[in-house]
C-alpha cells in the first residue's frame, strides 16, 4: 500500500498568526493565500507491515527531527492502531526558511496517507487534517486564490479563484538560506500570551479578509497589493511587539521592501509580503515579472530569485 502526492508552497495575502485552539491547531482568523507554481514537495508514504517504527527521509536523508509530527499527522488520517510508515519527502526549494515547507509537505502527507490507506476522505476532509498538522496546509490542498474561513469548531476551505482566472506572478527574493531562528507554531503562542497588539489583530482581520476577497472577486490589483501589504505590516508588527520580540527579516528584507517601493514609484505594478522568515515575496502583473526579477536580484544582500505564480492544489500522482 503506497501513494504519491504532489503539493506547492502558498504563501498568505491576508495573514494566519495565532491559533485559537492548540490542540486541534485551529487559527485565530481566517486566511487567504495564493498557491504557488513550480516550487513543489513530493511526498511518498509507504505503509510497511513489517516495520517497527515511522521513518521519515527529508531530501534523501532521514530525519528524527520531522518524524513526530509526521507521524502524528499519519495518525490523523489513519488511526493510531495503524501499521507503521515509510515517508520520503522531497522539497525543489529551501525548506524551513519562511518558504512554508510545512504547507506543501502537510497538504501531500495527507493526501498520500489518505490514498494509500484508501480511504474515502474528500478532499475538504484532507484540508481540514492537513490543517491540524500544520494551518496553512489545509490551503495547499487548493489551487489559485484560496480562502481558510475560521468557523465556530472547525475550518472550511474553499476556492476564491483559480490559478487561470487571474495568472499572477511571484518572484520570491531569497535574502537567507537555513532554518528559521523560532517557528510559526512557537511564535503565534508568544504573540498571543505577550503582544499588545494581539486582540486588535484578531479583531480586525474579518475587514481585511472581505477587502481581499472582494478585491480577487474584480481582478482589482491595487485593491489587492493595498490590503495585503497592510495584513503583512500589521503581522510583523504584533510579531514586533511580542515578548521576547519576534524579528524574522534581516537588512536585505528591507532593501527588497525599497525596491519594491522604488518600482511602484515608477508605476510597476508589483505589491510584496513577508512570512515568518527574511524572504521577500512579489506578486506582480506577468508583464512586469521579468523587470520586478532583474530589480531584486540587483538589490545588495539577495542570493537567490525564484520565479513562480499561481499553481493547482495537491493531487496524486504514479509512484517512481
Ligand atoms: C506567517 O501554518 O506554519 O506563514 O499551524 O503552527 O504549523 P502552524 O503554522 P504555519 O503558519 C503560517 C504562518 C505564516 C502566515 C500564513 O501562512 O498565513
Amino acid at each position: 500500500m503506497h501513494a504519491t502526492a504532489i503539493a506547492q508552497p502558498n504563501i498568505a495575502l491576508v495573514k494566519y498568526w495565532g491559533k485559537r485552539d492548540m490542540v486541534k491547531n485551529l487559527p485565530a482568523v481566517g486566511s487567504i493565500s495564493m498557491t504557488l507554481l513550480g516550487l513543489e514537495t513530493k511526498m511518498s508514504v509507504q505503509i510497511d507491515k513489517m516495520a517497527e517504527n515511522d521513518r521519515a527521509y527529508v531530501n534523501g536523508s532521514l530525519s528524527q527531527k520531522l518524524l513526530p509530527r509526521v507521524s502524528l499527522a499519519l495518525n490523523r488520517v489513519i488511526g493510531s492502531e495503524r501499521d507503521r510508515v515509510i515517508v520520503n519527502s522531497r522539497s525543489n526549494f529551501p525548506i524551513a526558511a519562511g518558504l512554508a515547507s510545512s504547507a506543501s509537505a502537510f497538504a501531500a502527507l495527507t493526501l498520500a496517507a489518505a490514498s494509500a490507506t484508501k480511504s474515502d476522505l474528500t478532499i475538504q476532509q484532507i484540508a481540514r487534517l492537513a490543517g491540524e498538522s500544520s494551518g496553512s496546509a489545509a490551503r495547499s490542498l487548493y489551487g489559485g486564490f484560496v480562502e481558510l474561513a475560521n468557523e465556530e469548531k472547525t475550518i472550511q476551505v474553499s476556492q476564491l479563484a483559480s490559478h487561470q482566472d487571474w495568472p499572477l506572478s511571484v518572484i520570491v527574493a531569497v535574502t537567507e538560506v537555513g532554518p528559521k531562528s523560532v517557528g510559526s507554531t512557537e511564535a503565534m503562542e508568544i504573540s498571543r500570551k505577550t503582544s499588545p497588539f494581539y486582540d486588535e489583530w484578531v479583531n480586525r482581520q474579518h475587514a481585511d479578509l472581505s477587502a481581499a476577497r472582494q478585491a480577487i472577486h474584480e481582478r482589482d490589483f491595487s485593491a489587492l497589493a493595498a490590503v495585503s501589504e497592510h495584513s503583512c505590516l500589521k503581522m510583523h508588527s504584533v510579531m514586533w511587539a511580542s515578548r521576547p520580540s519576534l524579528v524574522y527579516w534581516n537588512a536585505a528584507t528591507l532593501r527588497c521592501m525599497q525596491t519594491i517601493r522604488e518600482l511602484q514609484s515608477r508605476d510597476v505594478a508589483v505589491f510584496f509580503t513577508i512570512d515568518a522568515g527574511p524572504q521577500l515575496k512579489a506578486i506582480c502583473d506577468p508583464k512586469d515579472a521579468e523587470t520586478v526579477l532583474t530589480a531584486l536580484r540587483a538589490t545588495d544582500g539577495v542570493v537567490e530569485v525564484l520565479r513562480s505564480g499561481l499553481g493547482c492544489g495537491a493531487r496524486l500522482i504514479a509512484d517512481d
